[in-house]
């Protein structure tokens, strides 16, 4: 496949079509990354909820199947403090619930964790040494950042603001993922908690273009050629897509999901924080209706959802966090492999 306008996220991670097929944790598979790099694109994995031994695992099979270049892709959260009186007030919050669907409200709280990247798993980088590591929520302090570029690895991370763009750009990142608001998942936000300074991809774009020199990854409600075609005229050099793969047989996600993702609506998302502390795109269900998608409440990252895993085992589709982007009405059932070259295909079609 040839003559993409811009070439240089091609060059930068050694990929044949400006495509990352984004990391999500739980739903991408070690078989979708391996089918996404067949298909050209960079293939993501994402570890945040990967014990270190499962991620070994999974970097082994891509490894095994393929010599393409991978992605890594981590959180970089600081563990919040324990907060005792505040995950009290927030269970019980949830309390008629429990006793509605029949859960054990006095039993221990289940625990929520999303792993943040940290020296275990930075030996992991060392040891697989993949050609790219991308974060989430900033970056990881500098002494681990060093260990990663010290392996080569090509280092991303999501801006969703101007101003984190720079502050990517300024601690050495490769390249830069402008999450626009559309985005499925957790807003990669860390500068600011105010949900006001998230803006849409149209806006996002050519602000962090014209604000950086590195190449920028447009990420955020693209689901076909058309958004791709988009995303590269407003100056992105790549895309990143989540959402259109959550519809492959490659993506994990429970039944409930999947129907939520083929029944709602476009204007059937919305931020919520309940489901971990943190804001993230999901489609709207009987907690976000209920508890407000937005509860100040909630104990923070990632803690929060502990107390809602005994409700999910009652209600799935219900009391679970369905996320999706925005463009989730663009979603088709089809292979990650077919998926990745029909966009690269039919966008290429698009910008002769
Ligand atoms: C189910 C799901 C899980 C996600 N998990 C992660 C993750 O682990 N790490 C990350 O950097 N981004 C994560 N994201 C964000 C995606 O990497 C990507 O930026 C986003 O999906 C792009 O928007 P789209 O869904 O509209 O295509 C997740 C998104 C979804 C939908």
């Amino acid at each position: 496949m040839s003559t993409w306008p811009d070439t240089r996220i091609l060059d930068l991670l050694g990929i044949d079509v400006p495509i990352i097929q984004a990391p999500m944790a739980g739903a991408t598979t070690a078989a979708m990354v391996i089918a996404a790099n067949e298909a050209g694109a960079l293939g993501s994995m994402p570890a945040a909820t990967l014990s270190i031994e499962q991620l070994r695992a999974a970097l082994t099979s891509i490894r095994q199947a393929s010599t393409r270049p991978i992605n890594v892709n981590f959180f970089c959260h600081q563990p919040p403090a324990a907060d005792e009186e505040r995950d009290r007030r927030w269970k019980a919050l949830l309390e008629p619930y429990y006793r509605e669907l029949g859960a054990d409200f006095e039993a221990p709280t289940p625990v929520s964790d999303r792993a943040p990247f940290n020296d275990a798993a930075c030996q992991v980088v060392e040891a697989f040494r993949p050609e790219v590591v991308s974060f989430h929520f900033g970056l990881p302090e500098k002494s681990l950042l060093d260990r990663v570029k010290a392996t080569g690895a090509k280092v991303l991370s999501s801006a969703t603001t101007v101003e984190e763009a720079i502050w990517l750009e300024q601690r050495g990142c490769d390249a830069i993922i402008a999450m626009g608001i559309e985005a499925g998942g957790h807003r990669g936000m860390f500068l600011s908690d105010d949900l006001n300074s998230q803006i849409g991809l149209m806006a996002l774009v050519p602000q962090i273009v014209d604000a950086v020199t590195v190449p920028v990854i447009a990420a955020g409600g693209i689901g076909d050629a058309r958004g791709i075609v988009a995303a590269l005229a407003l100056g992105a050099s790549a895309v990143q897509i989540g959402t259109a793969y959550l519809f492959t047989p490659e993506a994990t996600i429970t039944a409930s999901h999947h129907h939520a993702l083929r029944h709602a609506q476009a204007s059937e998302t919305a931020l919520t924080n309940l489901f971990t502390g943190r804001p993230a795109r999901g489609i709207i269900n009987r907690a976000m209706r209920e508890l407000g998608a937005i509860n100040p409440m909630a104990p923070a990252f990632p803690r929060s959802g502990g107390a809602l895993i005994p409700l999910k085992a009652k209600d799935e589709a219900g009391f679970s966090n369905l996320w999706s982007g925005q463009a989730l009405r663009l979603g088709k059932d089809t292979s990650t492999y077919e998926l990745t070259r029909e966009l690269a295909e039919q966008a290429l079609a698009k910008l002769k």
